[in-house]
């Protein structure tokens, strides 16, 4: 996978998705489609973005038995996602039924822990509060279970790289150097950690929010 921007269109609006990803379709390396998108349009919405040219990345982020999410992979096959998301928090047989359903093509990346979660809220649902040991401990799981990688924050891909050196890393939040940051935390410009061992970086607002989307994602490009 040589272009490693790819633009998160967080949007249910079928045509707002589609004249962004035309716009900006010579300045990233793919498009990233979340629940949000995938529960407006399903099947059909993707394979209408994929006749943009991108690889497409389906972030739809599967946790429940693992006979269930490997039909549920199964059933997504003939979309040929380029990368697909699972919860590591599935657990090991999950993970590897996942793996074993995707095509051979398709990346399959583990979330560790949502980001979204802070020390109250591990201690509410039974874990340690330490959101760092947590993310240690599903990496080690999602390395091996076989899956293809992680999802890691800018801050953390550096020390994810070292334990994984083969691993397919995915980084979100990162913000161009004179970027707004808005409601992401501990952000990193693109540069950065493609420099620490990203594989792929997501940038979604930064791009679908700006005047100019084209000039945006060419103007990240022109850093990488
Ligand atoms: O608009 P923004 O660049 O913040 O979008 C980032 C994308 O990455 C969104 O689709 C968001 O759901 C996703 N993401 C994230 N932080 C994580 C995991 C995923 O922002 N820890």
């Amino acid at each position: 996978m040589s272009a490693p921007l790819y633009v998160a269109l967080d949007t249910p609006d079928m045509d707002r998705a589609k004249a962004i990803a035309q716009r900006v379709r010579n300045h990233v390396g793919g498009i990233k489609l979340g629940l949000e998108f995938f529960m407006a349009n399903g099947r059909h919405g993707v394979r209408e973005m994929a006749e943009v040219g991108l690889p497409i990345f389906l972030d739809l982020k599967f946790h429940d038995i693992p006979n269930t999410v490997a039909k549920a992979i199964q059933a997504l096959r003939p979309l040929e996602p380029a990368i697909l998301t699972v919860h590591a928090a599935g657990g090991r047989a999950m993970l590897e039924d996942a793996k074993a359903a995707a095509p051979s093509g398709t990346k399959v990346v583990a979330v560790t822990m949502l980001t979204s979660l802070d020390d109250r809220d591990l201690v509410s649902i039974g874990l340690s509060p330490d959101p760092h040991e947590q993310v240690v401990r599903l990496a080690e799981l999602a390395k091996s279970a076989g899956v293809d990688g992680i999802v890691c924050s800018g801050e953390e891909v550096a020390a994810a790289k070292k334990a994984w050196p083969h691993g397919f890393f995915v980084v979100p939040g990162v913000r161009p150097a004179n970027g707004v940051i808005g409601d992401q935390k501990r952000v990193v410009t693109p540069r950065a950690a493609l420099d620490a061992g990203a594989s792929i970086l997501v940038v979604g607002r930064p791009i679908t929010q700006a005047e100019d989307p084209d000039q945006a994602a060419r103007d990240i490009e022109a850093t990488l």
